[in-house]
Parts: C-alpha cells; sequence; structure tokens
C-alpha cells in the first residue's frame, strides 16, 4: 500500500546547499511509486545540476519559462501553466529565505514562482521545506512570510534543528528526505480520524528482578509504533505509550517511554481519560517478580540458583475497558491478542474477557520482531482476515477499519 505510487509530483529547487539533500528526495519519491518533474531555479542549479535531477527523475529538468521544449505533453510553450496542472502536489525542497519572500508577493520572474503562482489553488497543494541559516529563519521578516504563506493557503513545513552547513548551531535546516516523503504520504491520506485523539501503547515491558536482570518479551513495537504512525496520517492527534525499544518515534506523533507494566499502566490511566480511541498493542508482561532487589543477585559458589516468585501484573486494557468512557464509547478500546495456536477461538474468548469492542488477533511467534504480519479483526459482528503485508500497510488498513466503526 505505497500512498504514493501513481501520484505526480513537481519537486521544486530554490537556492539552498540543502539541494543535495532533493537529489535523495527525488529517489525515495520514485521509490515509493511517484512520478516525479523537478523544476529549479537558476540559483539551485549552482548547488546540483539538472543532470543529477533529471539522471534520478527520469525526466528532463525545466529551470527556464522560456523553455519551448514540450511540457505535460503540451506544445504550447507554457511550461508554467502545463506542468502544475499535472500535479497531485508541488513541493519545493528547499524553500530558501529568498524564494519564500518572492512567492509571498506573488512575483513571477522566473519558471518555479511562475509555476507556484499559476497553480489551481484548489486542487494542488503547495508544501515548501524551508532551509536557511538560523539567523535567516529567525529573523522577523522570514516569519512574516512563513505566516503570511501559511494564510495564503500554502503548508510551510517545520525545519530541522542541528549543526548548520555554515557552521553555525540552531533552527533552519531542511527536514530529512524520508521526513518529507512521509509529509507527502500524509497529504494524500484521506483524514478519517480528524479530530480523533488516538492513544496507542507499544512494545515489550520490562520488570526488573534486580538492577541488571529483567523479564520481558520479543515484542518488537514495529506494529504499535507503525498504528501510531498510520493515525497520524489519518489525521488524528496521537500519543505512543512505548516499553523499552530503540524504534524512532513517528513523525508528529508524541511519545512517552515507559518500562514496566505499571509504569505502563500509570502513564495509559492518564492519558486515557482525554483519548478517544486506546489501541493497545503493547505485549504486556504477565507477571513481575514479587520483589525487585536492589542489589545484584551474586552466585554465592553453592551451584544453588534463587527462587523467584511472581505476581500478576494489571491488565491495563481490561480496566480501561471497564471505565465509564469507555462503556459508553466515548473512548473505543482495541485489544490485541498474540497467540501461538487457534487464532479464532482465543481472540474471541480474549475480545469477552477484555470488555472491548474490537479485538485484533495475531499470531506471536510469526510476528514479533518481523517487518510483516498477518491479522485477524473480531467485532461484534464476526471477523475480517486482513491478509499477510507489511506492518505499515496493515496499520493503514486497521485505521480505516477502526474509524469504520466509531460511533458518529
Ligand atoms: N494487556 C494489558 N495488560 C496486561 C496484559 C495484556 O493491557 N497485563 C493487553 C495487551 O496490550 C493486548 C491484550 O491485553 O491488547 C491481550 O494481550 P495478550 O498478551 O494477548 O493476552 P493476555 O491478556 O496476556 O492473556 P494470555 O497471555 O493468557 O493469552
Amino acid at each position: 500500500m505505497h500512498l504514493l505510487a501513481g501520484k505526480h509530483i513537481v519537486l521544486g529547487l530554490s537556492g539552498g546547499i540543502a539541494c543535495y539533500k532533493s537529489a535523495e528526495l527525488c529517489r525515495a519519491l520514485i521509490k515509493q511509486g511517484a512520478s516525479v518533474q523537478v523544476v529549479m531555479t537558476e540559483a539551485a542549479a549552482q548547488f546540483i545540476t539538472p543532470v543529477t535531477l533529471q539522471a534520478l527523475s527520469g525526466r528532463p529538468v525545466f529551470s527556464s519559462q522560456w523553455d519551448a521544449r514540450s511540457a505535460g505533453g503540451v506544445d504550447n510553450n507554457m511550461a508554467h501553466i502545463n506542468l502544475s496542472r499535472e500535479a497531485d502536489a508541488i513541493m519545493i525542497a528547499p524553500a530558501s529565505a529568498d524564494f519564500m519572500a518572492k512567492l509571498l508577493h506573488g512575483r513571477a520572474d522566473d519558471l518555479l514562482s511562475l509555476m507556484c503562482l499559476a497553480r489551481p489553488l484548489d486542487k494542488v497543494p503547495l508544501i515548501l521545506a524551508p532551509a536557511m541559516n538560523r539567523e535567516m529563519w529567525a529573523h522577523p521578516a522570514t516569519q512574516r512570510n512563513v505566516t503570511q504563506l501559511r494564510a495564503d493557503g500554502a503548508t510551510v513545513l517545520d525545519v530541522g534543528v542541528g549543526d548548520q552547513a555554515c557552521g553555525e548551531t540552531g533552527d533552519g535546516r531542511m527536514l530529512e528526505p524520508d521526513d518529507l516523503v512521509y509529509e507527502l504520504q500524509r497529504f494524500s491520506t484521506p483524514k478519517v480520524l480528524a479530530g480523533q485523539r488516538v492513544l496507542v501503547s507499544a512494545g515489550p515491558t520490562f520488570e526488573a528482578i534486580d538492577p541488571v536482570r529483567g523479564l520481558t518479551n520479543l515484542s518488537s513495537g514495529k506494529m504499535g509504533f507503525a498504528i501510531a504512525r498510520a493515525a497520524h496520517e489519518a489525521g488524528a492527534w496521537v500519543t505512543l505509550v512505548a516499553g523499552p525499544v530503540s524504534l524512532p518515534t513517528p513523525r508528529g506523533v508524541e511519545r512517552v517511554n515507559v518500562r514496566s507494566a505499571r509504569d505502563m499502566q500509570q502513564a495509559l490511566d492518564g492519558l486515557a481519560r482525554q483519548a478517544t480511541v486506546f489501541v493497545s498493542a503493547a505485549a504486556v508482561a504477565d507477571w513481575r517478580p514479587a520483589e525487585a532487589v536492589e542489589q545484584k543477585i551474586k552466585k554465592d559458589g553453592s551451584g544453588q540458583v534463587p527462587s523467584l516468585s511472581f505476581v500478576e501484573n494489571p491488565d491495563i486494557l481490561a480496566g480501561i475497558a471497564a471505565t465509564p468512557r469507555a462503556l459508553s464509547r466515548q473512548l473505543y478500546c482495541v485489544g490485541f491478542a498474540a497467540e501461538s495456536h487457534d487464532l479464532l477461538a482465543h481472540a474471541q474468548a480474549k475480545r469477552a474477557r477484555k470488555g472491548v469492542p474490537l479485538l485484533v488477533g495475531n499470531i506471536g511467534p510469526d510476528t514479533f520482531g518481523q517487518d510483516d504480519n498477518a491479522l485477524l479483526l473480531i467485532d461484534e459482528q464476526g471477523s475480517t482476515e486482513l491478509p499477510r503485508a507489511s506492518k505499515l500497510t496493515l496499520a493503514r488498513q486497521l485505521v480505516v477499519e477502526i474509524a469504520r466503526r466509531l460511533p458518529t
């Protein structure tokens, strides 16, 4: 489920050292199945050659409004019209301070600015990825321009923070190519969860035995992280409560890190009060050692193993599903079931036991740590299979299934 497959993106480059990242962006878009038409300003061509971008996009690059070549299959010498009419979106990356100032005034003295001005406002989104020195970014003139460009209907993305090519450190770096691909994917996603506050739990929990040892499981967190990302793409505010995993936080998602089941319960119980959807994808450890020892348990040389006793952890999902907000469906709860066999029967029983309207079953040993999975959705109507696919594809499908079931 490549969201950009078949989309036509006009990638505009204005002048800035971040142009080197645009080559990578172009490649990433093509990999996602999009077609890319590159348009460059003269300044951009000082930083990276049109040859590179032609080779990567597989199409001639346009730079001049006087270019008489056929554009968009039309020979009327109006590249600024034809190129924008074909586009599903125009992304300017990098958008320099100068280029944004020009757009703001509706000036149109080169092909790229002319094309932006000539784009059908209601059909072709214009997305700008600013890139500049931190002082230029912080300057009141630039900030004023950003505000006005947004008011004029453009999407001006945020900037990255860190080391800059000029040697200074601060705000103003262009977002990384992966983040820009994500922004375009977000544009292409129907906003089925607009206005929803989605809470997702993900990953394993870690139950300490002593300061260096513990009880955990093989959950990688990938499914929960993919659900958080898919919910954000679909327009929700998303908070992700993550057990100990080292996955990067999906863009735009708020993350709370926890370790033990009880930490996770405390975080989720609080956050569930504001949420409208809770997806419990975490593999919560069922038991924890009855006593966590403060100092490392040492071998005493006798060959005797320590005897550990366990107590059951709270069932976080069942607790949240029993709150008045969940029972009245102001909070829609979705549980997961990791089973090793008899998936349908176990998942149906678990749905009833947890008191949730929707339960998502999967075979634990087939999915833990993998990039793909297969899901079985159980609700009061029956069961639906989501066949094996990447976890992100399944997460996007699951988000649509959840949205369909939300009370209107
Ligand atoms: N869950 C939870 N708190 C627990 C255990 C599980 O909130 N202490 C949630 C999981 O996040 C998942 C669902 O309950 O959404 C089912 O988890 P699973 O591990 O499959 O089932 P268990 O309830 O642990 O039952 P069992 O291990 O016996 O299959």
